[in-house]
Order: C-alpha cells, then sequence, then structure tokens
C-alpha cells in the first residue's frame, strides 16, 4: 500500500495492522508523534488525518489508503515557523516536548477550522491532550493568539527551542 505523508506518497512494507505510529517512526522515521500510552489516551501521537487530529496509535496504516497524513515535519521549518509553531515559541508554550508534536496538530486542526481564541473552546478541542509540565495555560495563550493572528517578533528567542517546534525534540 501507499501512504501519503506531508505531500509525499511513500510505498509501506510493515503489515496492514501495523499502527501508523509505528509505520511514522519506525518504517517512514518521522519522529514527531509520540509514543506515549499507545491506548488513545494522552494525545502525543496526533497526526492530521484529511486535515482532522487522530491518535496515530489507534490507526492500523491499511485503514488509510488514499488519505492525506500531515505532521510536525510538514508545518514550518525552523528558519520559517507555521504561525502555531511561532505562537508556541512566543508564548513558552512547550518545557519538555514530549506533548508538543499532538498539541501543534490539534490546534492547527482548531485554528484552521475557524476556531477563536475563546479559552473554552480551545480547552475543549484540546482535551485528552496530556503534558505534565506546562500547565496548560502557556499552551491555551499561543493556541489563542494562533486564532487571533498575532504575530511575534521572535529574533531574540534561543534556537533551541525553535528546534522542539520543529521536531517535538529528538525521542
Ligand atoms: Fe497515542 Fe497516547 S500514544 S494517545
Ligand atoms: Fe513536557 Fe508537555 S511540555 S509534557
Amino acid at each position: 500500500m501507499s501512504l501519503t505523508v506531508n505531500g509525499r506518497t511513500h510505498e509501506i512494507e510493515s503489515p496492514p495492522l501495523t499502527t501508523l505510529l509505528d509505520v511514522l517512526r519506525e518504517e517512514l522515521r518521522m519522529t514527531s508523534p509520540k509514543v506515549g500510552c499507545e491506548q488513545g489516551g494522552c494525545g502525543a501521537c496526533t497526526v492530521l488525518v484529511d486535515g482532522q487530529p487522530r491518535r496515530s496509535c489507534l490507526i492500523p496504516v491499511g485503514a488509510l489508503n488514499g488519505v492525506a497524513i500531515t505532521t510536525v515535519e510538514g508545518l514550518g521549518t525552523p528558519e520559517d515557523l507555521q504561525p502555531i509553531q511561532a505562537a508556541f515559541v512566543h508564548h513558552y508554550a512547550a518545557q519538555c516536548g514530549f506533548c508538543t508534536s499532538g498539541l501543534l496538530m490539534a490546534a492547527t486542526a482548531y485554528v484552521a477550522n475557524g476556531g477563536t481564541d475563546d479559552r473554552e473552546a480551545i480547552a475543549h478541542a484540546l482535551g485528552g491532550h496530556v503534558c505534565r509540565c506546562t500547565g496548560y495555560v502557556k499552551i491555551v495563550d499561543a493556541v489563542a493568539a494562533a486564532a487571533r493572528g498575532d504575530e511575534f517578533d521572535l529574533s531574540t528567542t534561543a534556537e533551541g527551542r525553535y528546534t522542539t517546534m520543529h521536531t517535538g525534540g529528538d525521542s
């Protein structure tokens, strides 16, 4: 079967019941989706499937013929962050980064679907994403800023933070 990820089509060798998460990480070497609970409960593995956030640990790759997958690798680059990534940097919405990829994808869908800066609506959209570090306030700040279309001057931001926004870290 083939799988289209970030606009590029790949021939997949893994058996059809292999999870999308394992295919992305182990076969295609895209490490932004993180291996958390592997039971649908933490959101760390979230990617976009035809534009909607989905837990990649729950989806067998064989069910994905003909759909478009988007991961953080398909957002902006460290030199040219997309607005949601810039908002996370500006608002210090990531600490260890383990949850960040999944949150970025859920937030991307929220804003693309016309989400506003209403904090309750954002909390609802990000419900089920577990972050053990931030206390969530800065994450909601970042998504609200992106929903408003705020712009940021990130010229004084440390380079390491850009890397986290692009890959969700190395693990
Ligand atoms: Fe998929 Fe936790 S690893 S929801
Ligand atoms: Fe560490 Fe969210 S930043 S789990």
